[in-house]
């Protein structure tokens, strides 16, 4: 095992800490905590629950369906977490509860979530938590808008978007530098062998070995799948005057019927 330093610190508050195996014991992640480049706590907070029961959560008040995490053993364990942290050296840890009314997490908001050395999360149930707790946090961010069974497979989500972007996580060939949305654009199409499959030839130039032909076959696909799938990542990108050339082209190509 390399020795490494610990980039990021997470301390997740969740009632079902089993589940977050699935981030800390496979693929590129698994491999982040096994090098200790991330590291991890988990809390339930069924544990600080003060009742024989071990009860965490209750009905609304007002009336209406389903239940909400109670306030008391959600705070005590979001400072338990926070009393970790900070026995870690770690001086300003941010508290996130994943919720579908937060911000929209993008890579933009994951570029800017990555300038912290420890995150709480609180990964919710239920219908959601007491308002109150929202005194103890910094931020809600939204995977999407849709609405998942708990905020655990949220949390995660954001986990391995921030972990692959840690210096050290990706090895070259697996660079996040060419990952889609990181210049704005979609990723171009890849290939591997065979070189023909079922009658469809790989695109000639990426046989060719011309680095240069290659890399603007690259940027021309990404542009092309960009403008045809997400046109509006498109109309809020800065264009490069080789981007807005190979636009043009693309236009034109798209006139004469060619694509
Ligand atoms: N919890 C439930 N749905 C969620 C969503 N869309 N994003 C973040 N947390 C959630």
């Amino acid at each position: 095992m390399r020795a490494s330093k610990v980039l990021l610190t997470f301390d997740i508050v969740t009632l079902m800490p089993e589940m977050f195996s699935a981030i800390s014991d496979y693929g590129v992640t698994g491999r982040a905590f096994k090098e200790n480049i991330v590291n991890l706590n988990l809390w339930n907070p069924r544990e600080f629950s003060m009742d024989l029961h071990k009860t965490v959560d209750d009905r609304t008040y007002g009336g209406g369906p389903g239940m909400l995490m109670m306030a008391n053993p959600l705070v005590e364990a979001i400072e338990a977490a926070k009393v970790r942290q900070s026995n870690l050296g770690i001086k300003s840890s941010k508290v996130i509860h994943m919720t579908p009314r937060g911000k929209l997490l993008s890579h933009n908001e994951v570029k800017r979530l990555l300038s912290c050395k420890g995150i709480v999360i609180i990964s919710s149930r239920y219908e959601g938590i007491d308002e109150r707790v929202n005194d103890w946090i910094d931020e809600e961010i939204s995977i999407g808008d849709y609405v998942l069974s708990g905020g655990e497979l949220a949390a995660m989500t954001m986990m391995d978007c921030l972990i692959r972007q840690l210096p050290g996580v990706l090895n070259d060939d697996e660079s996040a530098t060419q990952d889609s949305f990181v210049d704005g654009l979609l990723d171009h199409s890849h290939f591997t062998r065979p070189e023909v499959f079922k009658d469809m030839k790989v695109p000639e130039v990426l046989l060719s070995g011309n680095h240069e032909k290659i890399r603007l076959w690259r940027l021309k696909e990404s542009l092309k799948l960009t403008l045809k799938k997400r046109p509006d990542l498109l109309a809020q990108k800065l264009l490069t005057k080789e981007e807005t050339r190979l636009l043009k082209e693309i236009q034109i190509e798209q006139e004469q019927g060619s694509i």
